[in-house]
This record gives structure tokens, C-alpha cells and sequence, in this order.
């Protein structure tokens, strides 16, 4: 297990620590103070290259290798960044092509971070110029472990640029994607408003027009821009593969909140990185939700240093952020319950963003693990100590254990995109939260969820759920049915199949090419207001525990060969169909027409258990987050309590904590944020405590 924090030994030299005459020295001590906290990994120099290249062609990478030296001694090891997202102001001066340009046509100006095109040829060339030195003068410190590839992918909305350039990879693209120009007219539709092109050269970039452009010219340039986030990531992995094999590559993903596909930058990567903002305010099932999307990015072909699968949060944050309106402290404990609810999800390295707050720039009031006096004697170092203390025991236990999941909820971005852009049925519709929805069912019921693209292997789950798959894919479409035919339990739901992959809507019925499988058609929808509700009335063996709303959009069902389960209480269309059934082969393809409120998707939840034979990890009470990793026949339970007040659990069986090494059994009260870490097996050996 590895467990660090994200460290600028470049902010902390003379004059803002150290001496004029050891202008370094305060190197040391951070290192002391890293591994009487448990330390074991730095990450370091995401933002240096202004210092390893101060002057162009001029390169000064011995400072790193001192830092790098420092942590040696202290045994404690390093990821290194690629310094790419932070290039020198000399270079923006020199060529201020590699400037992006926004939607209209304006430079975003260097100074600060991220102001580079991704399109640039030149930034390239100045990429793999500056990572070749780097990666020749410290790619075999025996220290380095990984690479970070620059840093926060498309964050401060730099996924797309409007350059020339990148006007040439798009025109390049679309040849590629379509060979012919009339190929494109037609799968693009360009017939609408007459845009029609006689040269690939003439399609627009989506800048700023009087009013919306064409949903499928916007979907391109969506999978346009990913591709060269890929390709830019791609070509620094390759390049680090070959100057230091061995050594696994990684970024700092966020929880998919960003316009490029993040499934496509994990096949690129050894790993998954991520960045986890939990935060006081934060919501556990939102952020286990984001933790689970996030380790579901990779499933095979993982490459962690240690080899120890999973993913790294590479910035957990140790105390309050200062991007809120009001950037309150994290409470006492909380970053404890947060760090092992990454850990209980799968995570192998936990690093907390950052060390010490900075004494300068704009981040000086983020919280660190040491407070600006850097003394250590700050409540949070003493907090992050204790966990270290506490990470020293877990990991050789939780060596090679992993999370496993048989239920999983789909999720493409090309989908959400189509969702995005354009005029939409109904504007109130978010697709996160009708996801969240699912999640929250599943999650507060300790049933262990995976998120996969439609494209994936699904037959390894017992349920999938797909919410609102708006753009589905031909392909998509065949491999939803094999899943179902072959014995899988399907649940999809309005605003499914309403356009193909190139947002062509069907003339064969919604949802587009699964009318057989879910054995009716949709023939109308009727997008309803916030406010306006319809109802749901239940029929056959359904378990309902309140009144449940139809809200938001209300699908009108023409039932073929399906059973009915649910239908609409008013209305032109009440007693049509609202939930419905068909067996397909030897699965079950359920439908839902409609958005309910939380409490009928627990309902649903504990329906579907039954049909699945889907089991809670633990009967514990709801708000007790549980999840498990296990490996063979080890099973380790993390039960967090992320209330404010204690909660009663009652085991039944022994239980071993390995934080206390004692037995619980009976009656016992979690305390407020506390955690648990449990096996069952190594209980029985021991007996319950005297
Ligand atoms: C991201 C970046 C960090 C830092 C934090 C602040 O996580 O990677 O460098 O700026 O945001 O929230």
C-alpha cells in the first residue's frame, strides 16, 4: 500500500525556507516529518518545467535530483510528473501559436497554467524535447516508481482549442472517419439548413455562431477533441515506455466530470490516477459513486508500482480546498473516513494534495498536510500520522485484494455529450443524477457496483443497469440483447435508442433496435415540468413502500409481448404502461418509462435482488457505508459511519477489527466518522475477546 502526499520542495527554498547559506535545507526535515507520518511516496514536479528549463535549450534537472536524493535517504519513494502542464513563459513568448484560442477565436494568455494547444505540433516538439531530458537525467533515480503524464486533463475547460491547427486535425479526422465528403453530408445531415460541403476543408469548427450547430457536427468535434487529449497523452506514454520501461504511467483523473472520454485515456495509462475532492459538504454515495466510476475505467491490463492493482488517488485532499464560496475546514476524522473510503473501493496509493501549505501563489489558503509554520504540530499532520500508523498495519493484509462487483450501471460519454449539446426534450434532465439514482439504491444497500461502457464484456454481471442511453450505437444495441439472450437481467429506461451513433433518429420505433428485446415500443414521450408529477400504479408483485411520482418524462408504451408492472395514475395515458417486463432468451429486459423519486429505487433495488440473486455485503443500518476486497478467500470489510452521531451495528457473527486487533461482537457503536476494517475468518480462529 503505497501513501504519500504531493510535494513542491521547489516552493520551499531561500528565502521562503531554508537559509541563504543552505538555501535546501528544510528538504530534510519535510522528509522527517514525511516518515514519522508513515510517508512512503511523493509525487513531485508536476509544474517545474520553468525550472528545469529556465531559459530555452538550458536544462537544470540536479535540484529534482537532490530532492529526489533527500527522499532516498528517508526511504521514501517518487512519481514524477511530466512538467507539460505548465509550460515556461519563454516559450509562449517565443511561439505564442501554442496559445489556445477559445470559441471566439481569442488567445488564452500565458502566465498562469494549461494555456497550450493540444493540436500544436510545436508544443509537441517542446514536449518531447523536455521529457526526453528529464526522463534522461532522472528515469533511473532507483526512487522513481511512476510517471504522472501532465496534470488535470482538460481542466480549466481546456478540452478543445480553435487554432489553425487544430483546424487541420479536425479536417484530417473527419477524411479519416469518413473517406468521402458526400459520406459525411450524409451521416452528418448537413441537408438541415443546407450546410452541405463539397471539401472536407469547409466543415466548421463549432465556434461562436448565431445559434446551435448541428448535434451531430458537435458529437464529432466532442470525439474530435478527446481523440487529441488521447493522442497527446499517448504520445508522452510512449515516449516514457521507451526512455524508462518499466516504469508505469498514470494522470490525475477526475470523477469523469471532463469533455473527453476517459475510458480511452485509461487504456493509454498503466493506471488509473485520480483526484478526490471530498471535502466537507460532499456527499459519501456521490463520492463512492465517483470512486467507482473511476476504478472502473481499467479492468484488465493494470500496472501499478508494486503491481498492486487498483487505482492511486494521487490528490486526496487533506483539508479544505479554496475553490468554494466558502472553504470551510474538514472536520475532524473526515479525511480519515474518506481516505479508507477510497481504500475500501480499491485504491492502492493514497496521496494527500498538498504537503505543506504553500507561502506563495494562488493556492496559499488550500489546506495541507502541514500548515504554512511547518512545524507538525497542526491537528491535520497529526490526523494523516495517525492514519499512516494505521496504513503500516493494513497493508500486507490488503495485499492483492481487489473489489468485485456484480452489478454494474452503464455509462458512456458519447451519450452524455448527445445529451449535452443542442436543444433537448426536457432541459431539467441530468443525466448524473438519474444515474445517482441507481447508485444511491445500490450503494445504500452495500451491493458493490462496477460502471462499464456499452461496448464491454457484461456477461460477468448479474444485473445492468442502463439509464437513459440516448445515443446507442448499432453495435451497442446487439450486445444489450447477447447479454440479456445469454441469462443477463437488463434494466434500461426512457430517453434510450432516441439516435444512433450519428445522432440519426430511428424510423423503426424507439428505443432504436431493442423494441424486441424490452417486447413493446415507445411511441410518444411527454417531458414534463419540475413541479408537474404524474403517478405510478402497481400491479402484480412489485414491492412499494410509498406513493411513487413519475416525474420529468413520462415514455407512452405500446406493450407488445412485455408483462406490465407499472402504469400511469392520470392523464391522456393513464393506464398505459409505465414499467414494464419481457423475457428475452434466458435473461429479462425490464423498462422503466419514467424518473421516480430515491424511495422508488430502493423498491426497485430490493425487487431486482430477488430476480438476480444479488446479496448486501452486511446487514448493517443503511447509513453504514460497507464495501469488501477480497482475494480468494479472504474478505475484508470497510464499514465507514459517515454520520455526525454514532450508529448501533449489531454483528451476529464475530467479527476481527485489525485498527484495534479486537473482536466485535453483539452490540457496537460505530462513532461519528468512525471505520471499521473487519474479517470474518480470522475472527472465527481467534474467538471473541474476553
Ligand atoms: C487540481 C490540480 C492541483 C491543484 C488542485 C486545486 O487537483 O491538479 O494542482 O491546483 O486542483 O484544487
Amino acid at each position: 500500500m503505497y501513501f504519500g502526499t504531493d510535494y513542491y520542495p521547489e516552493h520551499w527554498v531561500y528565502p521562503y525556507a531554508g537559509t541563504p547559506e543552505e538555501p535546501e535545507s528544510r528538504w530534510q526535515r519535510d522528509a522527517e516529518l514525511m516518515v514519522a507520518a508513515g510517508i512512503n511516496v511523493v509525487r513531485m514536479g508536476e509544474f517545474a518545467w520553468g525550472l528545469y528549463e529556465p531559459e530555452e535549450g538550458k536544462y537544470d534537472f540536479d535540484w529534482m535530483k537532490r530532492a529526489m536524493d533527500v527522499m532516498a535517504n528517508a526511504g521514501i519513494q517518487v512519481m514524477l510528473g511530466t512538467p507539460t502542464a505548465a509550460p515556461p513563459i519563454w516559450l509562449a513568448r517565443k511561439h505564442p501559436e501554442i496559445l489556445p484560442l477559445d470559441q471566439n477565436g481569442l488567445a488564452r494568455h500565458e502566465g498562469t497554467r494549461k494555456a497550450y494547444c493540444m493540436n500544436s505540433s510545436v508544443y509537441w516538439d517542446y514536449c518531447k524535447k523536455i521529457i526526453t531530458e528529464l526522463a534522461t537525467a532522472l528515469g533511473k533515480h532507483p526512487q522513481l516508481i511512476a510517471w504522472q503524464i501532465d496534470n488535470g486533463l482538460g481542466g480549466h475547460e481546456t478540452e478543445s482549442s480553435f487554432n489553425e491547427e487544430t483546424r487541420r486535425d479536425w479536417h484530417a479526422w473527419l477524411q479519416a472517419k469518413y473517406e468521402t465528403v458526400e459520406r459525411l453530408n450524409e451521416f452528418m445531415g448537413t441537408r438541415f439548413w443546407t450546410q452541405i460541403v463539397t471539401r472536407f476543408e469547409d466543415v466548421p469548427m463549432p465556434m461562436k455562431s448565431p445559434t446551435v450547430y448541428n448535434p451531430s457536427l458537435l458529437l464529432d468535434w466532442m470525439r474530435f477533441s478527446s481523440d487529441t487529449i488521447v493522442a497527446f497523452v499517448r504520445m508522452q506514454a510512449d515516449l516514457l515506455h521507451e526512455l524508462t520501461p518499466g516504469i508505469p504511467v498514470t494522470n490525475n483523473l477526475r470523477a469523469l466530470t471532463r469533455c473527453f472520454d476517459h475510458f480511452d485515456v485509461a487504456d493509454v495509462l498503466d493506471f488509473v490516477g485520480i483526484d478526490s475532492n471530498a471535502t466537507i459538504k460532499t456527499k459519501s454515495a456521490e463520492n463512492a459513486c465517483g470512486m467507482d466510476m473511476l476504478r472502473s475505467l481499467k479492468k484488465a491490463n493494470i500496472k501499478t508500482p508494486g503491481d498492486d492493482g487498483g487505482f492511486w488517488v494521487v490528490e486526496q485532499k487533506a483539508n479544505n480546498v479554496n475553490w468554494q464560496e466558502v472553504n470551510s475546514l474538514v472536520r475532524p476524522g473526515v479525511v480519515r473516513l474518506f481516505t479508507y473510503q477510497a481504500i475500501s473501493r480499491g485504491a492502492t496509493g493514497v496521496l494527500y494534495f498538498l504537503w505543506r501549505q504553500a507561502r506563495i501563489g494562488s493556492e496559499k489558503f488550500y489546506g495541507g498536510v502541514l500548515t504554512h509554520d511547518g512545524r507538525g504540530e497542526n491537528r491535520v499532520y497529526k490526523e494523516i500520522s495517525h492514519i499512516g500508523d494505521e496504513i503500516k498495519l493494513l497493508g500486507p493484509i490488503l495485499q492483492g485484494t481487489s473489489v468485485a462487483a456484480e452489478a454494474c450501471i452503464l455509462f458512456s460519454h458519447e451519450n452524455e455529450w448527445a445529451m449535452e449539446h443542442g436543444p433537448q426534450p426536457n432541459r431539467y434532465f441530468n443525466q448524473r443524477e438519474h444515474n445517482q439514482l441507481f447508485y444511491n439504491a445500490l450503494h445504500d444497500r452495500n451491493i458493490p457496483v462496477d460502471f462499464a461502457r456499452p461496448t464491454e464484456d457484461l456477461s460477468r454481471y448479474k444485473l445492468v443497469i442502463a439509464p437513459s442511453l440516448k445515443l446507442l450505437a448499432g453495435g451497442e444495441a446487439d450486445l444489450l440483447k447477447l447479454y440479456v439472450q445469454n441469462g443477463g437481467t437488463l434494466v434500461s429506461t426512457f430517453h434510450t435508442g432516441l439516435v444512433d451513433e450519428h445522432h440519426i433518429a430511428p424510423d423503426n420505433g424507439y428505443p432504436h433496435d431493442l423494441t424486441d428485446l424490452f417486447g413493446m415500443e415507445v411511441l410518444e414521450f411527454d417531458p414534463l415540468p419540475p413541479g408537474e408529477e404524474n403517478h405510478l400504479t402497481f400491479k402484480g408483485a412489485f414491492p412499494t413502500s410509498h406513493l411513487h411520482p413519475a416525474k420529468l418524462w413520462c415514455d407512452l408504451i405500446e406493450p407488445k409481448e412485455c408483462q406490465i408492472l407499472a402504469t400511469y395514475a392520470k392523464d391522456f395515458y393513464a393506464g398505459r404502461p409505465a414499467l414494464t417486463m419481457n423475457t428475452f432468451g434466458l435473461g429479462k429486459a425490464i423498462y422503466i418509462g419514467t424518473m421516480s423519486h430515491q424511495h422508488f429505487y430502493y423498491d426497485l433495488i430490493v425487487w431486482l435482488r430477488q430476480l438476480c440473486n444479488l446479496f448486501p455485503l452486511l446487514k448493517v443500518p443503511d447509513t453504514v457505508e460497507v464495501s469488501l476486497r477480497q482475494k480468494d478467500d479472504t474478505r475484508i470489510y470497510f464499514l465507514l459511519n459517515h454520520q455526525n452521531s454514532p450508529v448501533r451495528i449489531q454483528f451476529y457473527k464475530p467479527m476481527h477489527d485489525f485498527l484495534t486487533g479486537t473482536v466485535l461482537q453483539g452490540n457496537y457503536d460505530l462513532p461519528p466518522h468512525g471505520v471499521l476494517v473487519l474479517d470474518e475468518r480470522m475472527a472465527q480462529k481467534q474467538g471473541p475477546a474476553a
